[in-house]
């Protein structure tokens, strides 16, 4: 098949796991006799810098035009001033809800070979695997706010219409019914209106998917759930601001922030593809970044948006073997062990296929 993909590097390490992702599609092209044409787009911080839009018009048509997005990381120390009118974190939202990327999809597995660096014991690691169904693009990420300004206050307003969670709810069902038939929906019932709407409106979807368990959990709840019983969720469903902080917690889960993939999609197979983690403007341009998360993401972008299943997983398994080989980049190797750099981890990656 031919596809264009959008590829947009970004920031901080976002350029160099982006080339090294770049290669890894190339040998899928090549090996499973795909052209993958990919162009290249700025976002974040390096788009302020450049054009002084942290989402430019040049990169939104080059993405509308594209049947994918590839996108690494944006942000970075130089663009962290709290008044500035544009910031690197703006682009990437305001391209999330200009396509309308709802559903963010997480999925989140230990790898027997990481498990030893999880610190957690092992016996609560067997069988975790979690698919996180984030809400993309509404709650306070999006509500009605103001900013600080010179005034004395600024706020935030979570804010959910009950379309907006039936639309979300109904891919986390759907999303069970393929996995092992539970979905847990993260809430603040007890405290929250906005909650209160999530979780009627969850109770209401729920009943065209009798076949799927469902339970509710209060956020905080949930927060110590992944850490004491990790292995019981299924899908779990939360909203934008709830996800986001239980997905970085349950990449603990996985051995490293570093190892996680994401998928953003709508309601067509167009979609956005990032790992979960940020820039890490503290190692960047050193080659030490862990690619995984990218990788991947590339796996989410071939199975989701191009239907490439068999492709997807040629990734997924090159990448489990290069772990079981015992290859390990920094955030995942322990102190005194021996680290590969981002180049030599793609190599043996490459090696697989
Ligand atoms: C993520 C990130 C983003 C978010 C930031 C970079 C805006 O943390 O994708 O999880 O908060 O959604
Ligand atoms: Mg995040």
């Amino acid at each position: 098949m031919k596809a264009n993909i959008a590829v947009l590097p970004g920031d901080g390490v976002g350029p160099e796991i982006m080339a090294q992702a770049l290669r890894v599609l190339a040998k899928i092209g090549e090996k499973f006799g795909h052209e993958f044409v990919t162009k290249e787009g700025l976002i974040g911080g390096i788009a302020i810098d450049e054009i002084g839009n942290s989402f430019p018009d040049a990169t939104r048509q080059l993405c509308e035009q594209s049947d994918a997005i590839l996108l690494a990381a944006v942000g970075g120390y130089k663009w962290d001033n709290p008044t500035a009118p544009d910031r690197p974190e703006r682009g990437l939202l305001a391209m999330r809800k200009h396509f309308e990327l709802f559903a963010n999809l997480r999925p989140v597995k230990t790898y027997p070979a990481l498990a030893a660096y999880v610190p957690l014991r092992a016996d609560l690691l067997e069988g975790v695997d979690i698919l996180f169904v984030r809400e993309l693009t509404g709650g306070a990420y999006f509500g009605p706010r103001k900013e600080m300004g010179d005034g004395d206050d600024a706020y935030d307003t979570m804010l959910y219409s009950r379309a907006e969670v039936e639309r979300v709810a109904n891919v986390a069902f759907r999303a069970a019914q393929m996995r092992r038939k539970k979905l847990t929906s993260v809430d603040k019932a007890n405290v929250l209106a906005s909650m209160r709407l999530w979780r009627s409106t969850v109770v209401k979807v729920h009943e065209e998917y009798s076949d799927v368990a469902l339970d509710h959990v209060l956020v905080d709840a949930c927060a110590m759930h992944l850490l004491t019983r990790p292995a019981s969720f299924d899908v779990v469903l939360a909203e934008n601001m709830f996800g986001d902080i239980l997905s970085d917690e349950a990449s603990v889960l996985a051995g490293s922030l570093g190892m996680l993939p994401s998928a953003s999609l709508g309601a067509t197979a167009f979609g956005l593809y990032e790992p979960v983690h940020g820039s890490a403007p503290d190692i960047a341009g050193k080659n030490i970044a862990n690619p995984i998360g990218m990788f991947l993401s590339v796996a989410l972008m071939l199975r989701y948006s191009l239907q490439l299943e068999a492709e997807a997983q040629a990734i997924e398994t090159a990448i489990d073997a290069v772990l079981a080989d015992g290859l390990r980049t920094r955030d995942i190797a322990r102190p005194g062990e021996d680290s590969a750099t981002t180049t030599e981890f793609t190599d043996a990656v490459l090696a697989k296929f």
